[in-house]
């Protein structure tokens, strides 16, 4: 009998793949053989003793000490490309709501009240304040082209946006997936230097840790957007203030709170929300227990 330890909510249709009559999956157990995780922080807690593997039911590994836990002879999997799909939709969402201005338009035209005659002209007034720029014509930045960068890279191409990509590792499978219109920046000063939109699909680590930093935002063109689906850290969040405050930078988007940023008019900030779609929650549960199933009961190593 195996023990698998969950601590996160993790879709049913991966916890499934555990059949009644070799696995005991329970949010509380003890000695578990494998966790299974998406955002809970790993890094504060015991590891338990006799832990053979740990499944993030996720692409990033952000939250789980992987060298501490490799280290140990515990292996980590995770579920890259699983999520892929939601998260290029949010940020196709996260374009089209900075460049149509619809957060501070929803929230202008929730507030309208009066007559008709009022009404018309709040809405006119609106049209003017509100007016925005059409993503066809425009050119998008994509750093780090992954799984989710691919996506984001081919989908603007189908919208009709001229597209950059930049990625020193990118693989040659990735590469045959990428629209041929797609073109290679040199470096990610010669994208930032190109580009209207830029969307940032790289892990935070050493290397990337303010990728974006104050000089790369200066060197933002006037009136541009940036899209974080990826992670914090990765922007220089003081930096960006400025950009924003200056008027600089259009619109900030990003997929989680940050301190400094929280309550900006041209930020649009969500919940971490990219991955969190049925299809994705269910995508990423099946892949990371197959591989869990795999390593557990054949030594099979998929993806550590
Ligand atoms: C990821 O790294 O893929 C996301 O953080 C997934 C999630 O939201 O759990």
């Amino acid at each position: 009998m195996y023990r698998i330890l969950t601590l996160n909510h993790i879709a049913t249709k991966g916890l499934e793949r555990f059949g009644r009559e070799h696995y005991e999956v329970a949010s509380e157990i003890s000695h578990p053989d494998a966790i299974l995780v998406r955002s809970f922080d790993m890094h504060t807690m015991e590891i338990p003793e006799g832990l053979k593997a740990v499944g993030r039911a996720g692409a990033g590994v952000n939250n789980i000490p992987v060298e501490a836990l490799s280290e140990r002879g515990i292996a980590v999997f995770n579920a890259p490309g699983a999520n892929a799909n939601a998260v290029k939709e949010l940020v196709l969402a996260g374009m089209l709501l900075a460049a149509r201005n619809i957060c501070q338009a929803w929230a202008y035209t929730r507030e309208l009240q009066g007559d008709d005659a009022e009404l018309h002209r709040q809405v006119e007034a609106g049209k003017k304040r509100f007016a925005g720029f059409e993503l066809t014509s425009r050119t998008l930045g994509v750093i780090g082209l992954g799984a989710i960068g691919v996506q984001v890279a081919n989908a603007a191409r189908g919208l009709g946006m001229e597209v950059v990509g930049y990625d020193p590792h990118m693989t040659v499978g990735r590469a045959w997936q990428l629209d041929a219109g797609v073109h290679q920046a040199a470096s990610v000063d010669d994208l930032v230097a190109r580009c209207d939109m830029i969307s940032l699909h790289v892990p935070l680590n050493e290397h990337t840790r303010h990728l974006l930093d104050a000089d790369r935002i200066r060197s933002l063109r006037p009136g541009s957007v940036l899209l974080n689906f990826a992670r914090d850290g990765i922007v220089d969040a003081a930096a960006m203030v400025e950009a924003l405050d200056a008027g600089h930078v259009h619109a900030y988007v990003c997929d989680f709170p940050s301190r400094q940023l929280q309550g900006h008019d041209r930020v649009i900030a969500l919940p971490h929300l990219g991955a969190s779609t049925v299809e994705a929650e269910e995508n990423c549960a099946v892949m990371v227990a197959d591989q869990l199933r795999d390593y557990l009961e054949h030594g099979n190593v998929r993806n550590a």
